[in-house]
């Protein structure tokens, strides 16, 4: 489903054959047009919602929303696709995943259940460390079988476009293969890959146990894994785990200060588990997204706020923990930030691929309304990933991305939570899930 044709013969040839096609006879469309920039405040209730539309495609750009005669009129020989009643929305945006990893978890889940907290399983070796133990001993071709089952199973969910991190490397080898995997997976893919280097995720066991192996590590970081990562440029972004136990607000900015010299665009993992200025510091460096901040403080929602900074927020992975605190979306969407939803997709903390579920999530828990969590998956993410000028909108030149849902009315996407209601969907015109 997911696999683009791979002979170098038929994927240039099919590079220029122009796809056209006109969605009809929707129920509704949520367009989610406006300003091709992050939202906020007011600009989050509005999914511009018609009833009255259809879609026209061209190749791999929209190319007119309006009635259906005028498009039948207009693209004659477009292919059809009747939507038979059912909902259309942009192809949602995962703009937080940690896709590329080798074993499941499963184990740390009873263990958190039985009162162990994340961090002490990471020190007694667990956590993050295992997946690092794992990974560095897998081959190439192993995982990127893996990453692509996982990215079938992202995509069933209506995602068209998907943030990968690296991460559980820490090593210039095994990071650079977590990335070529990620390579390999944007080459061959019908979804849309964003690759972002997460050599900071955690300092590797080996440095830990030395001293100074903090500072050699974080050496080895800015000068052998960053210009690997350039010369290769293997990687949009750059993101460190920032927090108490992991690496410090001075180490993080000094990985990212030299990561955005290198050109790279930036994240941050943020205020996770315990306050520590990790929104101010995203702010400061001119981040492209804080992420997670469940632990944020409220000079870090005043600092985000005021920015362009997006407060990516990844509730799953609170559920997941079983931690009581979920992130202040209602504080930071009150004061203006641009908010977005993802899954944070990884082995030890958010094992979901389902960002519907996340949008459930976010109504229930978060408290947001469907159109806030309808574009904290569109446009929002699209910012976080620096695609929202051609990203995240139902909108003539925007990137033909489309999900199809089983539903008639869009508050039935979060309602209907964990269930599978993507139909079929669409990246760049071309398919990603076939209608059935
Ligand atoms: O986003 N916070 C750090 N990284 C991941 C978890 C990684 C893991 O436990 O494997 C996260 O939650
Ligand atoms: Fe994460």
């Amino acid at each position: 489903m997911l696999r683009r044709v791979t002979t170098s013969t038929f994927r240039f040839s099919a590079e220029f054959v122009t796809r056209r096609i006109i969605f009809h006879n929707a129920s509704q469309v949520a367009t989610c047009t406006g300003p091709a920039r992050g939202r906020r405040g007011a600009e989050m209730q509005d999914v511009s919602v018609r009833s009255d539309v259809a879609i026209a495609t061209d190749g791999p750009t929209i190319a007119a929303v309006g009635p259906f005669n005028e498009i039948e009129r207009d693209f004659q020989d477009a292919e059809r696709v009747d939507c038979g009643g059912r909902i259309i929305t942009p192809g949602l945006v995962d703009s937080h995943t940690h896709a590329v990893f080798g074993r499941a978890r499963y184990d740390e889940q009873e263990l958190r259940a039985a009162g162990v907290g994340y961090m002490e399983i990471a020190e007694r070796g667990g956590g993050i460390h295992s997946s690092v133990r794992d990974l560095r001993e897998r081959s190439d071709e192993d995982l990127l079988q893996l990453a692509r089952q996982r990215m079938e199973r992202i995509a069933r969910y209506g995602a068209t476009t998907v943030e990968i991190k690296s991460g559980y490397g820490l090593s210039l080898d095994a990071e650079l293969k977590t990335l070529r995997v990620i390579a390999r997976l944007q080459d061959e893919c019908s979804i849309r890959i964003v690759p972002t280097w997460l050599g900071g995720h955690e300092i590797p066991r080996e440095y830990r146990a030395r001293t100074g192996g903090r500072s050699e590590y974080i050496d080895q970081l800015i000068h052998e894994q960053l210009p690997a990562v350039i010369a290769e440029r293997l990687a949009k972004f750059a993101d460190v785990f920032c927090e108490p136990g992991v690496f410090t607000l001075d180490e993080t900015r000094t990985i990212l200060e030299s990561a955005r010299s290198s050109g790279l665009q930036l994240k941050l993992h943020a205020d996770e588990l315990e306050p520590c200025g990790g929104a101010e510091l995203a702010v400061a460096l001119g981040a492209s997204s804080a992420d997670h901040l469940a632990a944020i403080s409220p000079a870090g929602i005043q600092a985000i706020a005021a920015s362009d900074t997006v407060a990516t927020l990844l509730p799953g992975t609170m559920f997941f923990l079983g931690r009581p605190r979920q992130a202040p979306a209602r504080e930071l969407l009150a004061a203006g930030a641009i908010v977005a939803l993802a899954t944070d997709f990884n082995p030890g903390t958010s094992p979901t691929p389902n960002l519907p579920l996340i949008m459930t999530i976010g109504v229930s828990q978060l408290h947001m309304s469907v159109a806030e969590s309808l574009l904290a998956t569109t446009v929002n993410g699209a910012a976080a990933v620096g695609l929202a000028g051609s990203v995240g909108q139902i909108a003539p030149g925007f990137s033909a991305d489309i999900a199809l849902w089983d539903c008639e009315d869009i508050r039935e996407i979060p309602y209907w939570y964990g269930d599978a209601r993507c139909a079929a969907s669409w990246c760049r015109g071309e398919p990603v899930k076939a209608l059935v």
